[in-house]
């Protein structure tokens, strides 16, 4: 049985198709509108989401199949202290996925072990976020027509970021420079040969603190080709207003996460 639980699930050549058939989606979305007819996806959240719940669900839809949705497990028998294990097994009598996002790192390979149905990870604490890399790299080829080779900053914060654990892991397997920054002053000396500046907001909910602002300075010092990604959600302080060319590629991604 297939689960994606970490991005290293996914070999080049399976990322790659990937990649193809999403492009033949994009050009011919009614080829596809009865390919998941009769099935099933369920979205079992432990943790808030936006994006990811609503993106699983909408591909779901127009691909024709159903989705039950369990967006807050406060309102499911979790509340009643069942277990992972027992949450997991009930849903997949129901459904034909799941998709699972978790507060602990580790999760959702316990659930995977369980092969009951294919789990897809949305997202175990601050550990990975596979199917948010698959839209980074997919959004990175399109602008850049590779992969490899880039020079990718990595902006916000690093440690809590499972978006960023996921992307720099599949990136650094593929020959990129990474570099890695925490501070302000951290970005300055790669900003300039980046190809991709990719930031993160401060997790507050795993203790963390500060800012992550990305401001017209530091826009200005920007390689002209660099593109900015960020997954989302930002605060609304991340990016400053006066950054307008990089507000726009921002609500561009966004645009493209809520497809
Ligand atoms: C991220 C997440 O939940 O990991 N958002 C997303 O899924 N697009 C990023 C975040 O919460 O900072």
């Amino acid at each position: 049985m297939k689960h994606i639980v970490s991005i290293d699930d996914l070999n080049k050549e399976e990322i790659f198709n990937l990649f193809k058939s999403a492009k033949r989606i994009q050009w011919a979305p009614w080829l596809v509108r009865n390919y998941l007819k009769h099935k099933i996806l369920s979205n079992l959240f432990y943790e808030p989401s936006t994006r990811t719940s609503s993106s699983f669900a909408a591909a779901m839809y127009n691909l024709g199949g159903n989705v039950i949705s369990i967006n807050d497990v406060n309102y499911s028998s979790v509340a009643k202290g069942e277990n992972l294990e027992d949450t997991i097994i009930t849903m997949a009598c129901y459904a034909d996925i799941i998709v699972l996002r978790t507060k602990n790192i580790g999760d959702a390979r316990r659930a995977a072990e369980l092969n009951q149905c294919p789990i897809i990870n949305a997202g175990d604490g601050s550990g990975e976020h596979p199917t948010q890399t698959l839209l980074d790299l997919y959004t990175i080829y399109l602008e850049k027509k590779t992969i490899e080779g880039l020079n990718i900053t990595f902006a916000g914060d690093i440690r809590n970021s499972r978006t960023i654990h996921s992307l720099s892991k599949v990136l650094e397997k593929y020959n990129n420079t990474c570099n890695y920054c925490e501070t302000y002053e951290d970005m300055i000396p790669y900003i300039k040969e980046s190809d991709v500046l990719y930031m993160t907001r401060v997790q507050r909910e795993r203790g963390s603190t500060g800012n992550y602002e990305l401001t017209k300075d530091h826009v200005l010092h920007l390689n002209k080709n660099c593109i900015v990604l960020h997954p989302f959600p930002e605060e609304r302080v991340a990016i400053d207003t006066s950054a307008q060319d990089v507000k726009k590629m921002i609500k561009e991604v966004d645009a493209f996460l809520a497809e």
